[in-house]
């Protein structure tokens, strides 16, 4: 997986999410903008925060993968965790070294990647993983590195990409349907998009290059990546304002049970 890895460290360089901050006139890290950036990710993500659940990590050992524009790594170090990051690309460390530093907050980030991380056995309370294991190029190594980061009891707590999710289905209706045969015949495993074009719904930078690794998983797939852990639970969330969904508001799409049957992304509590 070098060459995902070398790739990953370029392109995630520029922080996921600097397209929103151009949107949203943001030019520099400072406190006031900061703010305005994470306010209005948490207004756009409005559930991340009931899967990451803030008041049961105080006092805890947080380890925090794949931290893009550090607004939840921010959340997680105020919630009084002992936080770690750890980001293959080195634009997402300094943003979180630089977020902690300004609020005077206690935690460090790494650079490394989470097919190879650079911490004991057993180190862990919680490992946080929003959107980062589909893009590494091998979600089970992924997730077999983080339940040994995690003490017995521990929970790794994962967002990915859903295989069968409404988009994939009106995008990708034969990549889809034959991944759903393979699974039907016994394979387990992630389905990798063909062209740029399903990708870019999903992750690109400012140039509209996107992202180099994507993959998205079905529920029965992640299931079995997480077997030897203890217990297994998952939501499908999130949806947009698109084919076939154009006619309504996103926040109206949100409260409605289509995130729950065939959302874009799957979060998943694993406990070791
Ligand atoms: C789509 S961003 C998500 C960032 C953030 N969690 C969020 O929700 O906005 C994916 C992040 O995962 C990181 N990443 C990709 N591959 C990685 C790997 N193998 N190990 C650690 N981080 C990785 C990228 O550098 C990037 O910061």
């Amino acid at each position: 997986m070098a060459s995902v890895d070398d790739a990953n460290i370029k392109f995630w360089n520029e922080l996921c999410g600097t397209n929103l901050a151009t949107v949203l006139g943001i030019t520099d890290s400072s406190p006031k903008s900061l703010k305005k950036f994470d306010d209005w990710f948490f207004e756009f993500y409005p559930y991340l925060l009931e899967h990451v659940s803030l008041a049961g990590l105080a006092g805890r050992d947080v380890l925090e993968v794949g931290l893009g524009y550090g607004s939840l790594s921010q959340k997680i170090a105020e919630s009084g965790a002992r936080y770690v990051g750890l980001d293959i690309a080195p634009g997402p460390v300094e943003m979180v070294c630089h977020r902690l530093h300004q609020t005077a907050l206690p935690g460090d980030a790494k650079q490394g990647s989470i097919l190879n991380a650079p911490f004991s056995d057993n180190s862990f309370d919680y490992v946080v993983a929003v959107g980062c294991l589909h893009h590494t190029g091998d979600m089970r190594k992924g997730i077999d590195e983080c339940r040994r980061l995690l003490r017995a009891g521990g929970s790794l707590i994962a967002m990915v990409y859903y295989a069968y999710s409404y988009r994939r289905w009106v995008q990708a209706p034969r990549q889809t349907l034959r991944y759903l045969a393979s699974e039907i015949l016994g394979y387990r495993g992630v389905v990798t998009p063909t062209t740029a074009q399903a990708k870019w719904y999903y992750d690109h930078n400012r140039s509209g290059a996107v992202a180099p690794h994507t993959d998205f998983v079905s529920i029965k797939s992640l299931r079995n990546y997480c077997r030897l852990f203890s217990h297994f639970q998952w939501q499908r969330r999130n949806i947009d304002q698109e084919p076939p969904f154009k006619k309504r508001a996103r926040q109206e799409l949100l409260a409605t049970h289509w995130p729950g049957i065939c959302g874009l992304e799957i979060y998943a509590r694993a406990v070791k």
